[in-house]
């Protein structure tokens, strides 16, 4: 079987029950992967309820303010990630009558939303099939594939991120996002991923050649 078709495979039956799996409403998958842009899930699930209950809607986000907004973000860290998102919400309802973009093209230009987040949004919101590229997914890949470029270089962003577009499954690039993303939170770990039981061993590039531990490649900085 496909790369694609194991990982999707391996997700069904692996994920956890993550409430911003349930939604396809951007306001809210944006919520999510900006407290969990520097954040572990765990550590983020119980404020992204917070949040959500107090803001419904990105209308409510942006009526609040900034004390209020820092107040719910305590404990978090990173509270430029706070008040960046103030200045989006109301950035989206003065530009877009407060609805909230889908399309990556739109959402790339808001403050505090980069390459990764404009891919994961556009994908799981309205199945626009632009490749996510987080720290899960580079691990997958660069062993995977046996790529040894730095990830941190400018051409191994060039060269992950060519890859992982066109690795991306036209079908359902959310599903296909949130799976290898997944495989790599949970499977393909940094220190002792679980390749005794992995379904993509027989093939893994890394595995065959005893580089588990080498890659992926990060130049010191
Ligand atoms: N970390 C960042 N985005 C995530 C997502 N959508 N699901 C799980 N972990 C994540």
């Amino acid at each position: 079987m496909a790369f694609q078709q194991e990982l999707t495979r391996w997700y069904l039956a692996n994920k956890r029950n993550l409430p911003w799996r349930h939604t396809q409403d951007p306001y809210v998958i944006w919520l999510s992967e900006i407290i969990l842009q520097q954040t572990r899930v765990e550590q983020g699930l119980p404020y992204f309820n917070r949040f959500l209950e107090a803001y419904p809607a990105v209308s409510d986000f942006a009526a609040a303010s900034e004390t209020e907004i820092l107040k719910l973000w305590q404990g978090l860290g990173y509270y430029s990630r706070g008040r960046n998102m103030l200045f989006t919400a109301r950035q989206i309802m003065d530009l877009y009558d407060g609805v909230f973009p889908v399309s990556y093209k739109d959402l790339i230009k808001l403050k505090g939303v980069g390459e990764y987040t404009a891919a994961a949004i556009s994908s799981f919101s309205s199945g626009e099939a632009k490749a996510v590229l987080d720290g899960n997914v580079f691990r997958v890949l660069a062993r995977y594939f046996g790529i040894s470029t730095p990830i941190n270089s400018t051409a191994g962003k060039k060269q992950f991120s060519e890859l992982a577009q066109s690795l991306i499954d036209q079908e359902d690039p959310a599903l296909y996002n949130q799976a290898i993303m997944e495989f790599g939170a949970l499977q393909c770990k940094p220190k002792s991923p679980d390749c005794e039981v992995c379904p993509l061993v027989l093939s893994c590039y890394a595995k065959n050649n005893k580089l588990i531990p080498v890659l992926p490649v990060k130049l010191k900085t």
